[in-house]
């Protein structure tokens, strides 16, 4: 009796051990830090998760997928990826370790220890430290580095997979060409680069930013060229919080975009999702998921690139033929099938008496055969472009100051909209022949 009592005792005792071993061991793998440093790694199932446990890095199986992939994805909602390391170069599930090469890169290991990505510094680090922000942005660099001027040796955020967080980057270093750009996945269960990538268009001293279809090199939408204060024919990001400010910036050295989010605990991130649709959420840091839509590009039908067909204006959804021109196909055009477009009613064959008609509010043409002289005034681009017969139309290059600098278009005008109220365009004067001018405006 004594002796069951005892082992009993014993019995609750080893219970109790064990309890107390469950839970050093929990708390053990549940303290994890932000900061991986030498002769340290990662494997499948552990994580870095940042100071205030917004962002965690790890493994994960996207779907149904049966492969695995290092990202990171909000701490608070783990299906929502915004970055993956090796998107072109899946692990087989389970396996992988994320560790230092000599040489003091970030590389990714298979299970035979072949590298599947590594982060190509070409620094050499002696004591190379990754670390994962709260603004998810993973860093490396040199915890002994002497020069505390220089940045870090790679950053996460110079390489955007589908996702933009306030704070990264989308456009061109003019002097290096390094191009930040987002490429969609391919689907949910997939990661690698799908069909779709938004960059900028950077071409003469133009550019305008793109949603392209990487296949076919077909664009699904545009902002419309920059214009000294706007991409023109894009209203402003509907931000109902006055904490996210975007920024645009145009120098000798880099154009680029991102967002900056000024209260803490905001959160914000754009993503090109598989479809080509760009989205921009914001949410509280209190909430559970990343669910708060608060815009998307393209944001409405007449935003679809060349929804309208050619000399074509969209307003309100709805496609018109510019003045002057018709349908190429009434039939198709009857049955708002716009994409054959219009043409000219009556030539144009620089004969006497053709002029130009004035399109106020219009989201300028697409930058195809069109032609830049940034020396130019809008008197001498008229007078340029009435010579020149193959010039379809003018407007500025540049509308601060009064306006100036020279486009000049030599074909087709493809995909134009005109706004009812607010200007989020531009003036756009457009060649008609002697008889067709006379009203000047397009819209009210
Ligand atoms: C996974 O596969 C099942 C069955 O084929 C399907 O119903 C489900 O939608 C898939 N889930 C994802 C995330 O693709
Ligand atoms: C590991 O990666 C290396 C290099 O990419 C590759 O050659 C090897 O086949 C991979 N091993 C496995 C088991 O996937
Ligand atoms: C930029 O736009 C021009 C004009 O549409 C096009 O020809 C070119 O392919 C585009 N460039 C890229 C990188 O998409
Ligand atoms: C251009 O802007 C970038 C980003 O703000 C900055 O790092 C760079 O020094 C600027 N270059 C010049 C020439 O002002
Ligand atoms: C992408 O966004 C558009 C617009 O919200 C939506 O219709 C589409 O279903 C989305 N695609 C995916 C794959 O989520
Ligand atoms: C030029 O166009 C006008 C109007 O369409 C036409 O009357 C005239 O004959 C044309 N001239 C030439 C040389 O083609
Ligand atoms: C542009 O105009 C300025 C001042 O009128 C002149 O100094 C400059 O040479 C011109 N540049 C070009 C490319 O014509
Ligand atoms: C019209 O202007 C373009 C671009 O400046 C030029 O290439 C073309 O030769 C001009 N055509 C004529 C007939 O002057």
């Amino acid at each position: 009796m004594e002796l069951e009592l005892r082992r009993g005792h014993l019995q609750t005792m080893a219970k109790i051990a064990l309890y107390i071993f469950i839970i050093v061991t929990t708390i053990g793998l549940s303290l994890t830090a932000d900061i991986l440093g030498m002769n340290q790694s990662i494997s499948y199932g552990e994580t870095l998760v940042s100071s205030d446990l917004i962002f965690e890095l790890g493994f994960f199986t996207p779907g149904n997928s049966s492969m695995s992939y290092l990202g990171i994805w909000y701490k608070f909602s783990p299906e929502t990826v915004v970055w993956v390391a090796n998107r072109n170069n899946p692990l087989a599930e389970r396996s992988g370790v994320l560790t230092f090469s000599t040489v003091g890169n970030l590389v990714l290991l298979n299970q035979s220890n072949g590298v599947v990505w590594s982060s190509k510094s070409s620094r050499v680090l002696q004591n190379p430290v990754v670390q994962l922000l709260d603004s998810g942005n993973l860093v490396l660099w040199d915890k002994f580095s002497s020069s505390s001027n220089e940045a870090y040796s790679w950053q996460s955020f110079d390489y955007p997979s589908d996702t933009l967080l306030a704070g990264m980057k989308l456009g061109l270093n003019l002097k290096t060409g390094f191009e930040w750009r987002l490429t969609a996945w391919k689907s949910m269960d997939d990661p690698s680069p799908g069909d779709y990538v938004n960059l900028l268009n950077y071409s003469q001293g133009l550019f305008q930013y793109e949603i392209v279809q990487v296949d076919g090199h077909s664009k699904k939408f545009r902002t419309g060229q920059w214009n000294g204060v706007q991409f023109v024919g894009i209203p402003p990001i509907p931000i109902p919080e006055q904490a996210i400010v975007p920024i645009f910036m145009f120098n000798e050295t880099e154009i680029s975009f991102m967002f900056e989010v000024q209260k803490s605990q905001l959160l914000l991130k754009m993503t090109l999702n598989y479809s080509g649709v760009l989205q921009v959420f914001v949410t509280d840091r209190s909430r559970s998921a990343m669910s708060n839509l608060m815009h998307e590009f393209p944001s409405d039908s007449c935003n679809l690139y060349d929804r309208c067909g050619a000399n074509a204006i969209c307003s309100l959804g709805l496609c018109e033929c510019v003045k002057g021109f018709m349908p190429r196909s009434p039939d198709e055009w009857k049955v708002l099938e716009f994409s054959s477009g219009c043409m000219r009613t009556i030539p144009t064959n620089c004969s006497k008496g053709e002029g130009f008609m004035e399109i106020k509010r219009v989201k300028l043409p697409d930058l195809l055969d069109v032609t830049l002289n940034k020396n130019m005034s809008l008197k001498k681009c008229k007078d340029e472009c009435l010579k020149n017969c193959s010039c379809m139309a003018y407007a500025n290059s540049d509308i601060r100051d009064g306006g100036s600098g020279c486009l000049m278009w030599l074909g087709d005008l493809i995909d134009m909209r005109v706004f009812e109220k607010q200007n989020y365009g531009q003036t756009l004067y457009i060649r008609l022949s002697a008889s067709e001018l006379g009203m000047h405006t397009y819209a009210n």
